[in-house]
C-alpha cells in the first residue's frame, strides 16, 4: 500500500483513519504502557508524532527503535491532546522495515557543518539540511515560474565546449587521449586527434549559446550546470555551481538592472512564501537577522551607481582594506560587502566597469574606456549577480578579439551572428548557490549544494 506524505496529513483539517505513513525515526520516548515515536519522511520539516501501545504484537521491539531507522506504520490520524502538535497517529501497526544500530553518526545533539561535510551522504537526514534543499527545489520551480509567466523560453546549452566565455582561463578541460601517452604536434598536445578533433572544456557559462537563441526567439533564459577551475578556496566559490542566464533581445543595460531587480525580488517573496517552516528555522537557528534581510530586498529600491563613484566611495571610506582600491581594479569581496552592507545598507548595483577587466563580449561605451557591465551585489554576499549589454557591431567585437589576442577563427559563429540581423542585446547570469546563501542566511556554499566540488575535494 502506498503511504501517504506526512505534508499533506499534517494539512488535514479532520481525523482520519486507515492511514499509512513511511519514515525515520528521530526520537522515541518511552511512558507507561506507550511509546512516542517521532517520525519523518522528508516531505516537510515538521515529524509525525506516532502513539504505539503496548497491545502491539511486537510492542518489545518497537521499545528497541533506534534513530534512523526506517519504518511504515498503519493507524488513526487524531487530534493530538498534548502540547506542541495538531494531530497524531495512533498506531495499529508498526513495521520496522530497517533497524538502525547505534554507530548512526547523526545522533539528537547538534553537529557542526563541518562535521556534516564529512558525511555529506548522510546529511540531508537533518532538519537543518533537508530544510536546505527542500528550498533549493523551490527555487529551482519559481525560475522556470518566473520566466515562464514573462513569456522567456527555456534553452538548453551545451555543457561540452570549445570556447572559453569568460576568458578567464578557469576550464576544466575534457579529454578522451591517454594521458600517459599524449599525442603531440610541434611540442604541443596534438588536440586534432581528441574525441572532438578540437580542445574542449566544460563550460563556464551558458550566455554565448543563450544570446544565439535570443537572437531568434527574443527572451530566453539557461538555468544549468556550470564549471569552473579557480583555485579559490572561498566560502563563496565552488568549482561546480548552477547559474540562471537570461538574454533578451533589443534589451539594454537598464532593462538588465530591471530585470535583475524584479527577479531576486520575486524570487525572494516566493520562499518567503512557499518555504515558511523551513524559512523559520534559518530564522531561529543560522540568521536571526535573516527575515529582516530578506524584507529588506523586497522592499528597498536598489541603488544604482558607477564604477567610478563606487571606488570614489570607497577610497573615501576611511576603512582599511586588504586589497588596494582605485580606477582600474577590481572589486574585491570586501569592498562589495562595505557597499552593501555599510555604505548603502542595501542591494546595490554597479554599472560601467573598466573594459580592462571585463570579457570580451561586453558592449564598449562612448568613452571607449569602459563597458556597459553590471554587478549586483547583496548584503551578506557581495556579488550574486553578474551582466552586461553585449557588444553587438561587429566591427568592435573584431577588434576587441584581435586586442585580446582571441581568435576570430573560434570565435566564428558568435561574430557572424553580428552580421545578420545583429541587434543590442542584453542578458545576466545570477549564480544560484549565492542565491541560496542570501535566503537561509548559510554562510558556507559548501552547505547549500548537495555535494560541493571544491579543490581536492570531489569526495561523494
Ligand atoms: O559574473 P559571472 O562570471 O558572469 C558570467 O558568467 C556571465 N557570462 C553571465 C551572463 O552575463 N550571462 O558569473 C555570474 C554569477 C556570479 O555573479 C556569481 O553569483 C556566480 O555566477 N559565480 C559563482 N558561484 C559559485 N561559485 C563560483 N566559482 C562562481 N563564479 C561565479
Ligand atoms: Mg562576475
Amino acid at each position: 500500500m502506498k503511504q501517504t506524505r506526512i505534508l499533506h496529513l499534517l494539512q488535514s483539517n479532520r481525523p482520519v483513519d486507515n492511514v499509512i505513513i513511511k519514515g525515520w525515526v528521530r526520537t522515541r520516548r518511552d511512558a507507561k504502557g506507550f511509546s512516542f515515536i517521532e517520525v519523518n519522511d522528508g516531505s516537510c520539516l515538521k515529524n509525525m508524532q506516532v502513539i504505539a501501545d503496548s497491545s502491539l504484537v511486537n510492542y518489545k521491539e518497537i521499545t528497541k527503535l533506534s534513530t534512523g531507522s526506517a519504518v511504515a506504520v498503519t493507524g488513526s490520524l487524531m487530534e493530538s491532546p498534548g502540547k506542541g502538535q495538531k494531530w497524531e497517529l495512533k498506531a495499529d501497526g508498526l513495521e520496522i522495515l530497517s533497524l538502525t544500530p547505534d554507530t548512526f553518526p547523526l545522533q539528537k545533539k547538534r553537529h557542526s557543518d563541518e562535521f556534516l561535510r564529512t558525511i555529506a551522504h548522510l546529511r540531508p537526514r537533518t532538519n537543518k539540511y533537508s530544510a536546505v534543499f527542500r528550498i533549493r527545489s523551490e527555487l529551482s520551480f519559481a525560475i522556470h515560474k518566473f520566466f515562464k509567466d514573462r513569456g522567456f523560453k527555456y534553452i538548453h546549452t551545451p555543457v561540452l565546449t570549445a570556447s572559453d566565455c569568460e576568458g578567464a582561463g578557469e576550464l576544466f578541460k575534457v579529454t578522451t587521449l591517454d594521458l600517459d601517452s599524449v599525442p603531440k604536434k610541434d611540442g604541443k598536445t596534438d588536440f586534432s586527434l581528441d574525441f572532438f578533433g578540437a580542445a574542449t572544456s566544460l563550460t563556464v557559462s551558458g550566455q554565448l549559446s543563450a544570446e544565439m537563441f535570443a537572437l531568434a526567439l527574443g527572451d530566453v533564459y539557461t538555468f544549468g550546470p556550470t564549471f569552473r577551475a579557480e583555485n579559490s578556496n572561498t566560502s563563496r566559490h565552488v568549482a561546480e555551481f548552477w547559474m540562471v542566464e537570461p538574454e533578451m533581445a533589443f534589451s539594454d543595460l537598464n532593462d538588465a538592472m530591471d530585470l535583475s531587480e524584479e527577479f531576486l525580488k520575486y524570487l525572494t517573496g516566493y520562499v518567503m512564501d512557499e518555504c515558511v517552516d523551513d524559512l523559520e528555522l534559518f530564522a531561529k537557528y543560522v540568521d536571526k537577522n535573516l527575515m529582516k534581510t530578506l524584507e529588506g530586498l523586497i522592499t528597498s529600491d536598489f541603488t544604482r551607481l558607477s564604477y567610478k563613484e563606487a571606488m570614489e566611495i570607497l577610497s573615501k571610506s576611511g576603512q582599511t582594506f586588504e586589497f588596494e582600491v582605485g580606477f582600474g581594479k577590481d572589486l574585491q569581496s570586501e569592498h562589495e560587502r562595505y557597499l552593501t552592507e555599510h555604505y548603502f545598507k542595501k542591494p546595490v548595483i554597479i554599472y560601467d566597469y573598466p573594459k580592462n577587466i571585463r570579457p570580451f563580449y561586453m558592449r564598449i561605451n562612448d568613452d571607449n574606456k569602459t563597458v556597459a557591465a553590471m554587478d549586483v551585489l547583496v548584503p551578506n554576499i557581495g556579488e550574486i549577480i553578474g551582466g552586461s549589454q553585449r557588444e553587438e557591431r561587429i566591427n568592435v567585437l573584431e577588434a576587441r578579439l584581435d586586442k585580446l589576442g582571441l581568435s576570430k577563427k573560434d570565435y566564428w559563429w558568435y561574430v557572424e551572428s553580428r552580421r545578420y540581423g545583429s541587434a543590442y542585446h542584453s542578458g545576466f547570469g545570477l549564480g544560484f548557490e549565492r542565491l541560496l546563501m542570501f535566503l537561509t542566511g548559510v554562510t558556507n556554499i559548501r552547505d547549500v549544494i548537495p555535494f560541493p566540488r571544491t579543490p581536492s575535494s570531489i569526495s561523494f
